[in-house]
């Protein structure tokens, strides 16, 4: 049976000044998914990331989430922004910063707010440290925290930009269980340049330069190194399974 499609994304262009960045961007991803994406610095996946969140407004196209206009759908996106965003030294326990997932007016957090950060800090391995300062934590335990802030939203899809830059290899594979993990659950996005960390677990790669390019499942694991990223490229349309429709 064909799953729901979560994204899509349609003629998308954008740019920070007159120029376009993103041009006549186009995709769409399926429930569950698991979808890598990849591209050479500066070429636009944070920017597609802020895009598909609502908090940058596209110059042409548009972006529908479960079928209706992306901005009133952002309750429905977890975010883990990309590693340096986040100020680290903003006095709060691991427990604090992971409850602000639990977006609440006036800042009232109820029991159940806080079973839910327990459970979640639970499944990413952090229960030791939720009463330590947030600032204590190392590279590879703040990206677990900052994921675990985005799961306890509940919110079906997770953006993950670059989780894994500046984090050791063991750090790396506590990561890559806790993704293993959540594969299926949740629609996954994941920007990285290191697709060797999460090929098992990837169902689709996208490449951001300008426009989009899909890249077949089993290039996945080599394909940062090996790709050349030339100039540019407009959208390519890739041909589709008959099961993809
Ligand atoms: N707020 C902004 N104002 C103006 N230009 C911006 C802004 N944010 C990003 N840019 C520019 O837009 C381009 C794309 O940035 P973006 O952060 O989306 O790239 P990226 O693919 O995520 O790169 P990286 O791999 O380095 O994270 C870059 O040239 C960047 O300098
Ligand atoms: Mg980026």
């Amino acid at each position: 049976m064909k799953k729901r499609e979560v994204i899509r994304v349609e003629g998308l262009s954008f740019g920070y000044t007159d120029v376009a960045l993103l041009k006549d961007v186009s995709f769409f991803i399926r429930e569950g998914e698991f979808v890598t994406i990849v591209g050479p610095n500066g070429g636009g996946k944070t920017t597609l990331l802020r895009l598909l969140l609502g908090l940058l407004c596209p110059w042409e196209g548009s972006i529908t989430i479960y079928g209706r206009p992306h901005a009133e759908q952002r309750h429905l996106m977890g975010y883990v922004p990309q590693h340096g965003v986040f100020d680290r030294a903003f006095p709060m326990t691991v427990e604090e910063m992971v409850l602000q997932g639990r977006i609440r007016p006036w800042g009232w957090y109820s029991r159940q707010d806080k079973k839910k950060v327990a459970q979640v800090l639970d499944q990413v391995g952090l229960s030791s440290l939720k009463k330590v300062s947030f600032s204590s934590l190392s590279g590879g335990q703040l990206q677990r925290a900052l994921i675990a802030r985005a799961l306890v939203s509940e919110a079906p899809i997770l953006l993950l930009d670059e989780p894994s830059a500046s984090i050791d290899s063991e750090s790396e594979k506590q990561l890559f269980s806790l993704l293993q993990s959540l594969k299926g659950q949740k629609t996954i996005i994941l920007v990285t340049h290191d697709t060797g960390f999460v090929h098992k677990i990837t169902d689709r790669v996208l490449c951001i330069h300008r426009g989009v390019c899909e890249h077949p499942f089993e290039v996945s694991g080599g394909l940062a190194a090996g790709h050349g990223y030339g100039p540019e490229y407009g959208v390519i349309h890739h041909e589709r399974t008959q099961e993809e429709g």
